[in-house]
Order: structure tokens, then C-alpha cells, then sequence
């Protein structure tokens, strides 16, 4: 039976489904590359792993553009909607939630999961599960937001809820952010416990250019947690909490109107032990 935060998680998404794309899922794919690169699909390599799992494919960005680099693809996701719009970037896209993947062992070359293992209700479970289907040799990649103070981007929103006053308890809290993937030593701790070799942590940073009022409206509609703490509140202080968002976004504002947000994100990845890749 699912609990109280997976009840939360899926019925999120599923109401952010249509909007997810062109708002934080544009935001997202900015670590798309960076992570295709670490699994060893380069754009200017002609080889690189030929079958890829990508797990919590969202709307199939990062398919896409692994199916743009040569590779074959497989893309699951949690929400039978999200798996809807994945499937114009790959047919190959399937409804199934972490941690009970249905596949077979060692199926895949690579597997990634961009910005997923923060939606999953254990962590651990999840990359064990990911760990099974990557053949000996290939690699495990995630991506998990950085810092608030490298990720403005998500930055300015937190501190606006901080400022006013908003209890997090408002959401069911599922697992720590610190304890498992918010900083490199306990996301790499997270792929070392699933039995992952040569576990790195990375770090890449982009520029979200977006007008702010729309970054407001994105944020709601292409965000779960964050979201659903904006909603839980009354109208007054969802009012303080916008206020606070104009106030912290406007430093970031250029002439032309547009915010430039910095955006990070830590990446990791790992080696299925066996034969070199
Ligand atoms: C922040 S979105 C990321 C989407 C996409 N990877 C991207 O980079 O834009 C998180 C996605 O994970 C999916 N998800 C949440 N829990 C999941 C689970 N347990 N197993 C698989 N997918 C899950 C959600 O439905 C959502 O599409």
C-alpha cells in the first residue's frame, strides 16, 4: 500500500503534467547534457552506451536528446500522463515506479534519473533497484538540486517561504534531503550503499533565463513540494510569501525583464561493478 507522501507525490505530478514542460522542465534540462556526458554519451563520441533506462523521464527531455546522441531508450515514469508526453520523444516509454522496475537484470548500458531520487519514498531501495538493471560495467547517473545558495533558481522560492513563516510540516516530509542526496557526501553514500564502484559527485551550473511573474506560475506548476507548500497556506500568507519572491527575484532582473537565475545541480555517478565499461 503507498503511503501518505507517495499519495502526494503521484497525485502532484499528475495535476502538473500538462504544465511541467515548458516551465521547470525547461529549467531541468539544463543538467540533461551534463548527465548524458557522465554515462558516456557524448555528442562528439560515436560510441557510447546503446541502450539507456531513463527513470522519472517526467515529459522526455533528456530521452529526447539521448535519442539526438545515437543511443536507444527506454523511459519510465510514476505518472501514466507523464509517460503520455515522454512517448513523443521515445515509444519506448513505459508507467513504472521506483523501487519495482519491470525489467530484467543488467537490461540496460546506462541508467539516469534526472532530479527523481528526491520524489522517491526510499531512496536506498531505489538505487538498488537502478543498480539491478545497469549490465556490469555500466554506469548509474542522478541529478538532485545543489544548495539553495549555487540554485537561485529554486533559491529565491525557499527563502520567500522561510520569510514567511510557512511550516514545512504543511506536506508530508518524506525522506531527508541531507541524510541522502542534498550534498556530495551523502548522495555518494546513497550509490555506495546499492554496491556502485568509482562513485563520483560532480557539479554543473546553467542560467534559467525566464520573466519572473511566469517563473512564479512555473514554480507552481512544475513543482510538487514546493508547490503544495504554497497551497496549503491561507490567502494572506500566500500573499506575503509572492511578495517576498518579487522582492528576492528583482536583483536577478536585467534591463530587457528577464530574471537570470543561477542553477545547479550535483550529479552522480557510478560504476556496476564487473567488467570495465
Ligand atoms: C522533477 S520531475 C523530473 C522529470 C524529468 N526527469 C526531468 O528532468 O525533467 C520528477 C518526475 O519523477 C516522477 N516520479 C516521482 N516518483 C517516482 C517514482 N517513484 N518512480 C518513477 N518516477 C517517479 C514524477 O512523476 C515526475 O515525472
Amino acid at each position: 500500500m503507498s503511503t501518505w507522501f507517495e499519495q502526494f507525490e503521484r497525485t502532484g505530478w499528475l495535476r502538473r503534467s500538462g504544465t511541467y514542460d515548458e516551465g521547470f522542465g525547461r529549467l531541468a534540462s539544463g543538467a540533461h547534457g551534463p548527465m548524458l556526458d557522465l554515462a558516456g554519451l557524448r555528442p562528439s563520441r560515436p560510441t557510447g552506451p546503446a541502450l539507456l533506462l531513463d527513470v522519472g523521464c517526467g515529459t522526455g527531455r533528456l530521452a529526447a536528446v539521448a535519442r539526438a546522441r545515437g543511443a536507444g531508450v527506454v523511459a519510465a515514469d510514476a505518472v501514466r500522463e507523464m509517460v503520455a508526453h515522454a512517448r513523443r520523444a521515445t515509444s519506448g516509454a513505459v508507467c513504472a515506479a521506483l523501487p519495482h522496475l519491470p525489467f530484467a537484470d543488467a537490461a540496460f548500458d546506462a541508467v539516469l534519473g534526472a532530479f527523481v531520487v528526491n520524489h522517491v519514498a526510499d531512496p536506498a531501495a531505489a538505487l538498488a533497484e537502478l543498480a539491478r538493471v545497469t549490465r556490469p560495467g555500466g554506469r548509474v547517473v542522478l541529478s538532485a538540486w545543489d544548495a539553495d545558495a549555487r540554485n537561485a533558481a529554486l533559491g529565491v522560492i525557499a527563502a520567500a517561504l522561510a520569510e514567511a513563516g510557512v511550516d514545512p510540516a504543511a506536506i508530508p516530509a518524506g525522506p531527508s534531503a541531507r541524510e541522502h542526496y542534498a550534498a556530495p557526501a551523502p548522495f555518494a553514500a546513497l550509490l555506495a550503499g546499492a554496491g556502485l564502484t568509482q562513485v563520483r559527485i560532480d557539479r554543473c551550473a546553467w542560467t534559467h533565463r525566464v520573466v519572473p511573474g511566469r517563473w512564479w506560475e512555473d514554480l507552481l506548476g512544475g513543482t510538487v513540494r514546493t508547490a503544495g507548500l504554497v497551497e496549503a497556506q491561507d490567502p494572506t500568507t500566500r500573499a506575503r510569501i509572492r511578495t517576498a519572491f518579487d522582492r528576492l527575484i528583482a536583483p536577478h532582473i536585467g534591463p530587457d525583464g528577464v530574471a537570470e537565475l543561477p542553477a545547479a545541480a550535483l550529479l552522480a555517478v557510478g560504476l556496476r561493478a564487473g567488467c570495465a565499461v
